[in-house]
């Protein structure tokens, strides 16, 4: 597989972490640190952190993201944050489909597609996480299992609005446990997922997808994973809330 037809791309998921003044001093630290990534560099964080997250990254290389958005355009949905919204603060990243997400808040592989479709139609640039439980992958069904989220997910969406799709394979077992995927398990599964991609789209699109790896990636492995074919960047926890940590993963993406 050819990386040059496609970008990489590192992302930090904050999580539910970092106040404000954290989030500040986090941004402050990081962006020296990444400035001459040659990669895409993204932080995605707190509704709360929006604002702040949008107004220190002005005029740098480094591109803000939320951690979820609801499908309808407006209405009696208490607690939830539209995609309108999110674009008219100039947020143009966010995360759907996330494993905790899904174990957590009932998120399912249909609500991830209606969440997908209307972050697209917003002009956002969508990371849609796939990935099996432990359970799954024992029972030897991870293929399948990943090949049917990415499939319902991406149901209806344009060949056109799949250029603003970023993949973000997390296998869920590995999701801040300090358990990483191997670097061929990781190849693996996100070879599948191009292959869906051919199948459902074509080629060219295929190849222009960048796919992700997450689940305890960091400093010290991150070289290995993104030195994969098809691993084309990563989605990044726990290490993304250390700024040298998460500009050596930068760093691995841009040396990749
Ligand atoms: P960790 O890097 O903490 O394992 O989290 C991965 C993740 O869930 C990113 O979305």
């Amino acid at each position: 597989m050819n990386k040059t037809l496609r970008k990489a791309v590192i992302a930090g998921n904050w999580k539910m972490n970092k106040n404000r003044k954290e989030a500040q001093a986090l941004i402050t630290e990081l962006k020296p640190l990444v400035k001459d990534a040659t990669c895409d560099v993204v932080i995605c964080v707190p509704f709360t952190n929006l604002e702040t997250a949008l107004r220190e990254t002005e005029g740098t290389n480094i591109k803000v993201g939320a951690e979820n958005v609801h499908f309808a355009a407006s209405g009696a949905y208490t607690g939830e944050i539209s995609a309108d919204m999110l674009t008219e603060m100039g947020v143009e990243y966010v995360i759907i489909g996330h494993s905790e997400r899904r174990q957590y808040f009932g998120e399912t592989d249909e609500t991830v597609n209606l969440r997908t479709k209307a972050a697209l139609e917003a002009g956002m640039t969508v990371i849609l996480c796939v990935g099996e439980m432990l359970a799954d992958r024992e029972n030897g069904i991870t293929e399948e299992l990943v090949a049917l989220q990415t499939k319902v997910a991406l149901k209806d969406v344009t060949k056109e609005q799949l250029s603003r799709v970023i993949i973000a394979y997390e296998p869920v077992w590995a999701i801040g446990t300090g358990k990483t995927a191997t670097a061929d398990q990781a190849q693996e599964v996100c070879a599948v997922i191009r292959n869906v991609i051919a199948n459902v789209y074509d080629k060219e699109a295929a190849d222009a997808m960048t796919i992700q790896y997450g689940g305890s990636m960091n400093a010290g492995n991150a070289e290995e994973l993104l030195s994969k074919p098809d691993v084309d960047g990563g989605l990044i926890g726990g290490a993304a809330l250390k700024a040298q940590d998460f500009s050596v993963i930068v760093k691995a993406a841009t040396n990749g």
